[in-house]
């Protein structure tokens, strides 16, 4: 990883959408080096506050700082739903993009090894269209490790994944993205409980943002934990509520 993973703080923000406010005046910090989690009712903006934290739009009035006074900007990674891996490329070089777009020297053994970490040794020459979804997540996953930046933003990365693969992907995410600073958007309660040292729901037009106490343990936790059980209970409900 390229320094250290820095708190973001949002200071005044506000995001406009035809004339009508989806943010106004939010301040937030999510902290460096854990894994915050970002809930909230479809529409409420999400996703659209992560595109702000990616640089990937503007806030129409307040700004988004990092602690340490860098600016954020090539400090970011992004994973998405889609794995967006390139067809006719091998995993190996799907896992490499990032470098040969950019031009730098492609690492084949880093891109390997990630590869490795993330059970797909033996994957590495195969096309995505050979592989199943969880699978194509897992290079995708492997190549934002492999840009080793040290904020990586994740919106909704598990949801298109049967509920199985989705646990086995969300063990291997918490135990890789550990120490980095991590914003994670989900509508699975028991993701949120298990990823989180932070979590984040989002409500109203426009939308504030409550803190929710996390249940206790270390990232990943358990699926079956009954504090992690509870927590999902409390938080479902809470939703519902919304
Ligand atoms: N570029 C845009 N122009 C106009 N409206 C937009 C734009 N981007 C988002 N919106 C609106 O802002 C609102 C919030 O969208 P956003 O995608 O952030 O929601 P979300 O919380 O991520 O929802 P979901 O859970 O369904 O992904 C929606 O009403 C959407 O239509
Ligand atoms: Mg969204």
């Amino acid at each position: 990883m390229t320094g250290a993973p820095p708190a973001i703080r949002l200071e005044g923000v506000g995001l406009d959408f035809d004339g009508a406010p989806l943010l106004r005046d939010m301040d937030l910090c999510i902290g460096g080096g854990r894994i915050t989690v970002l809930l909230g009712a479809s529409g409420v903006g999400k996703t659209s506050l992560l595109r702000m934290l990616g640089g990937l739009a503007r806030p129409d009035h307040g700004r988004i700082v990092a602690d340490d006074g860098q600016p954020l900007a090539g400090r970011v990674a992004w994973m998405g739903q889609q794995d967006l891996l390139l067809p006719w490329a091998s995993a190996l070089h799907n896992v490499m993009l990032g470098a040969r777009l950019r031009g730098d020297r492609p690492e084949p053994a880093r891109a390997r090894h990630l590869l490795g970490c993330v059970g797909l040794a033996a994957q590495a020459d195969a096309r995505p269209a050979t592989l199943s979804g969880g699978m194509r997540q897992r290079v995708a996953l492997a190549r934002v490790l492999y840009e080793g930046r040290p904020v990586i933003l994740m919106d909704e990365p598990f949801s298109a994944l049967d509920s199985i693969t989705r646990a086995r992907m969300q063990d291997l995410a918490g135990r890789m993205l550990a120490g980095r600073t991590v914003v994670l958007i989900t509508h699975d309660p028991l993701e949120a409980c298990r990823l989180a040292d932070t979590m984040l729901l989002m409500a109203g037009y426009p939308a504030t943002i409550s803190t929710i106490a996390a249940p206790p343990g270390a990232v990943p936790r358990p699926v079956d934990d009954p504090a992690v059980l509870a927590a999902q209970a409390g938080l479902l409900r809470r939703m519902l509520r919304q």
